[in-house]
Formats: structure tokens, C-alpha cells, sequence
């Protein structure tokens, strides 16, 4: 786990905001993903750059990436219960492995895919727990 933690920290060196905004703008280009958010679906792709709700929005999934990362499984769990609420799908939240994997490549971090391939899996676990 410690690769994912100095990857991790480099990938948000400069806020959460800032990687927020990286891995929305990874995961948001595909449109039938981008449908599913009430706040972006109507703001067209190339317009979201420097987006202040989608860097905020990124920011609150950021911190509970880096709450996972630091060992509170109850961060996934809860996030679970309200993916859930909200009617997404596991497979759904699943979209979110290859945003990350985008943004590790982009940032120079691609040898860390493979941990951050675990860490996924397990994320996911702990957030199919909760349905
Ligand atoms: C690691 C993966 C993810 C984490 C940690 C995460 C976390 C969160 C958090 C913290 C919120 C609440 C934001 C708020 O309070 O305003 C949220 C909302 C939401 N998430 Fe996720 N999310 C993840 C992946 C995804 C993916 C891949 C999708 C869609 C395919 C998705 C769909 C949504 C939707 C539709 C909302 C509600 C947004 C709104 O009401 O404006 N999430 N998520």
C-alpha cells in the first residue's frame, strides 16, 4: 500500500480541488456517465474545465478516496449507502477504476496502476457491502 500512498500524494499535491477536477474530467467524457450527474449533465464537456461544482464535487470523492486510503473502510461503506439511495449501480461506480488509471498515466504515475488496481478492487468490495 505504500505506492498508492506516494502516488496518492503526488496526484494531490496541489488540493483535492485540482485532482478532483483531473479524475472528473477523465470520468465525465464518456457521456452516459456524464447523464447520471443532475449538476454537469447539461454543461457540455468542453465547458467543464475549471468548473467550480465539478473541482468541488471532486474534491468531496477525493477525501473519501484518501479516507480508504488511510484504512477507514467506513468511508466506502458509507459512500456505498448512498450510491445506493441514489439507484447507482455497482457496475456503475465501477467507471471510476479507469478515470483513475487515466489520470495515473497523465500525471507520470503508471507504474502505480497495478496497486492502485488492488486498492480498487478492494474499494469496491467494501462499497458492494453496503447494497
Ligand atoms: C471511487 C468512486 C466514487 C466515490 C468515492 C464517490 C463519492 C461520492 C460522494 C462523496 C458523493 C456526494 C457528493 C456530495 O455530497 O455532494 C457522490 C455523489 C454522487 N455520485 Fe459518486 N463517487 C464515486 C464514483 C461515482 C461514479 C463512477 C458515478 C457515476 C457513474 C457516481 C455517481 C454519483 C452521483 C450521481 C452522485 C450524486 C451527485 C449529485 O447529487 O449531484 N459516483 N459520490
Amino acid at each position: 500500500m505504500a505506492d498508492v500512498k506516494d502516488s496518492w500524494g503526488k496526484l494531490t499535491a496541489s488540493g483535492f480541488e485540482d485532482a478532483g477536477e483531473k479524475i472528473f474530467l477523465a470520468l465525465l467524457k464518456d457521456d452516459a456517465i456524464k447523464s447520471n450527474f443532475p449538476k454537469f449533465k447539461d454543461i457540455p464537456y468542453g465547458s467543464l474545465p475549471g468548473n467550480a461544482a465539478m473541482r468541488a464535487h471532486g474534491a468531496k470523492v477525493c477525501k473519501v478516496l484518501d479516507s480508504f486510503i488511510k484504512g477507514d473502510d467506513g468511508a466506502a461503506t458509507n459512500v456505498g449507502k448512498m450510491h445506493k439511495g441514489l439507484g447507482m449501480s455497482n457496475d456503475q461506480i465501477g467507471a471510476m477504476r479507469g478515470a483513475l488509471v487515466t489520470v495515473l498515466e497523465q500525471s507520470g504515475l503508471g507504474g502505480a496502476v497495478g496497486v492502485w488496481g488492488k486498492l480498487f478492487d478492494r474499494f469496491m468490495e467494501v462499497h458492494k457491502a453496503a447494497y
